[in-house]
């Protein structure tokens, strides 16, 4: 079986907790679409990780990593990122047909400020990819913009991923796929123009790999409350003690800009907007102990737009201009972090995750309960 991660939300999910659980049952992880916007902490033996270009399974033995076609790829990034692993790997395959990010893609984004972006290139890179100017680790090209000792380093990492990743698929070795950023910042599904500028759902993985798994399972993942970094339109966006305790308790700071990331309530009309679109199988729901401590808890469940009900508009003045509809909850105040299975959950917990889980619906069947790779409750 396959695995494909997908975030529900607008990113920061939690989804690299995932794929490190999930890539011990699987051979090859793979990141497909974006690049070094992306941002992962891995917590191993109280030990921090921050990857942002290479897949989070780097950190399990023997998995092997693929950064695919659909990335765009800052190779000095990549290189300091190999370098500061545990160990010196030889499991990375960087596709000779992912996009490089220039120097130059830097600087032209330093002058596009109003859409909050992470600065790293991504969206000049990837627009000169779509005008087909752009330049691939295939060609000759890229090696005349970068020093010769990062040439060096990345060259032997460089390969055909598609070939390789089909024959994985022939001898049925597994592939776990770690989507990046997530469906609300889909450049086609999401918020537009705030959205980064890959297809962040189920569509780039095909676009971006070049291969069709015939079994794949599809999990999205959400967090119990909703988070945004950077401009655009948050409905359920909460900047009052609420907000202020979930950025506190759930450390909401960007792992790629370090940025304060808005903090609202979650918002089961968009949840369930982005699990349509990617046709989930089933939903990973993380950092709900983070709610711990709130006295009443508040979940959207309609959007009002000149008094009628909406689903996600497409038009941005129409979503800002959108009113939530909140249905509210009882809290809790118990500690869950060391919970292990879901009955022993108090019992306001599991009417949170029953009541998301029927306005999603869509079976729940992780909760992320704490920050280390143990601490999730497995309901499958
Ligand atoms: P870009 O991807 O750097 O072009 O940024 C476009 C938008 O996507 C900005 O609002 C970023 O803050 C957001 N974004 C990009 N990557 C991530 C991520 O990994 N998590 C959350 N937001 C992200």
């Amino acid at each position: 079986m396959n695995t494909a991660i997908i975030g529900l939300q607008w990113g920061d999910e939690g989804k690299g907790k995932l794929v490190d659980l999930l890539s011990e049952d699987h051979e090859f992880i793979v990141r497909f679409q974006g690049g070094a916007n992306a941002g992962h902490t891995i917590v191993v033996d109280d030990k921090k990780y921050k990857l942002h270009l290479i897949p989070s399974g780097i950190l399990r033995p023997q998995k092997k990593c693929v950064i695919s076609n659909g990335v765009v790829v800052d190779p000095k990034i990549l290189v300091n990122e190999i370098k500061n692993l545990p160990e010196n790997h030889a499991r990375i395959y960087l596709s000779d047909r992912a996009h490089v990010i220039l120097p130059e893609h830097i600087e032209k984004e330093n002058k596009l400020t109003h859409l909050g972006t992470t600065k790293k290139g991504i969206g000049p890179a990837y627009t000169d990819k779509v005008s087909r100017s752009g330049i691939r680790f295939c060609d000759k090209k890229w090696v005349e913009y970068f020093d010769s000792d990062i040439v060096r380093f990345l060259s032997p990492y460089i390969c055909d991923t598609r070939l390789l990743l089909q024959e994985a698929l022939e001898k049925k070795e597994s592939i776990l796929f770690e989507g990046a950023q997530a469906t609300m910042l889909d450049i086609d599904h999401g918020t537009y123009p705030y959205v980064t500028s890959s297809n962040t759902s189920i569509g780039g993985l095909y676009t971006g790999t070049g291969i069709r798994p015939r079994d794949l399972k599809i999990i999205g993942v959400a967090k119990a409350y909703t988070t945004r970094v950077g401009a655009g339109p948050f409905p359920t966006e909460d900047t009052g003690k609420a907000g202020i305790h979930m950025q506190e308790v759930g450390q909401e700071f960007g792992t790629t800009t370090g940025r304060k990331r808005r903090c609202g309530w979650f918002d089961s009309v968009g949840v369930k907007y982005s699990s349509q679109i990617n046709g989930i199988d089933e939903i990973a729901l993380t950092k709900l102990d983070v709610l711990s401590g709130l006295n009443d808890l508040y979940i959207c469940i309609n959007y009002l737009l000149n008094g009628k009900q909406k689903t996600i508009p497409s038009n941005l003045e129409d979503l800002q201009n959108c009113i939530p509809v909140y249905t509210q909850i009882a809290g809790w105040h118990e500690d869950i972090s060391n919970v292990k299975t879901f009955n022993d959950l108090p019992f306001n917990v599991r009417k949170y995750v029953d009541l998301l889980e029927e306005l999603v619906k869509a079976p729940i069947t992780y909760i992320g309960v704490g920050a280390g790779r143990d601490k999730i409750i497995k309901r499958c």
